[in-house]
């Protein structure tokens, strides 16, 4: 077991990519704290139990401040310390630039990117007085590279690159690592309509080099490995876990 005795709190832990993170962290001995807006992050909880791991659920909307604060103090409770934060949680809509109101603007920020802030900021202290730790955040391809009508989603994960290598920086002499892992196309909840339209699989099978779009694991497995002390020397990177997206 890769994680046994850490504790892990993975954001957007109800689905997709942090649902799958919660589901693998648990099976390499992780306890884990599923902290989603979604209620059904409960059954994520559950069924890590079920399998004999420990979780628990914390109902928590990431962009705001209070309930990010809540959702370490939560986890501290119950588990004394939090070694790992995995950050999933985000929110967009794929609309060109000109039809982009301030409102999803801003709401993609304050989701994608000032929640990603907010959860670091919560569990760090946490992670400081534990003796280190290590910060795991989802970014994207398109944090590097650009994909029409995403220039909300991009500007949020090219914050969270940064956000991230400068937390590498501020807390590397307190043993925290902290890294991106930027997903290529992976099918979860948010985009097997994509995945499956016949009109845009083909471009997903030019851009995938081996010829398949992501599971949730993939990522999740490139998390554990972050997580864990195998990584002891890797902070302030991006890794690509995209099939070859960003290759060409
Ligand atoms: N699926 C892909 O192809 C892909 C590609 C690149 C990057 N990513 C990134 O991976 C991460 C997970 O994506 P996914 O495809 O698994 O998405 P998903 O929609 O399956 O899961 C996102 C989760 O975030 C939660 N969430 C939304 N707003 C929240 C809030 N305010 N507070 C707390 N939780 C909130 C949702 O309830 C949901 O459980 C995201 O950061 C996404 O940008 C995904």
């Amino acid at each position: 077991m890769r994680l046994k005795g850490k504790v892990a709190v993975i954001t957007g832990g109800a689905s997709g990519i942090g649902r799958s993170g919660a589901l693998v962290f648990a099976r390499e001995g992780a306890k884990v704290v599923v902290a989603d807006i979604a209620e059904s992050g409960r059954e994520v909880a559950e069924a890590i139990v079920a399998q004999g791991g420990d979780a628990m659920f914390v109902p928590t909307d990431v962009s705001s401040a209070e309930q990010a604060e809540r959702m370490a103090a939560a986890a501290l409770e119950r588990y004394g310390r939090i070694d790992v934060l995995f950050n999933n949680a985000m929110w967009y809509r794929v609309r060109p630039l000109l039809e982009v109101t301030l409102e999803e603007w801003r709401r993609t920020l304050d989701v994608t990117l000032t929640g990603t802030f907010l959860c670091c900021k919560a569990v760090l202290p946490a992670m400081i007085a534990g003796g280190g730790g290590s910060i795991i955040n989802t970014s994207s391809t398109g944090g590097t590279v650009g994909f029409e009508a995403h220039s909300a989603y991009s500007a949020a994960k090219a914050g969270v690159n940064l956000l991230t290598r400068s937390i590498a920086i501020d807390y590397g002499k307190m043993n925290i690592r902290a890294n991106t892992i930027s997903p290529g196309i992976v099918a979860t909840p948010n985009t097997q309509k994509d995945v499956d339209d016949p009109e845009i699989h083909p471009y997903y099978m030019f851009k995938c080099l081996t010829g398949r779009v992501g599971r949730p694991e993939d990522i999740a497995y490139a998390a554990v490995y972050l997580a864990s002390d195998e990584a002891a020397f890797v902070t302030g990177t991006n890794l690509f876990v995209d099939n070859g997206w960003t290759a060409r």
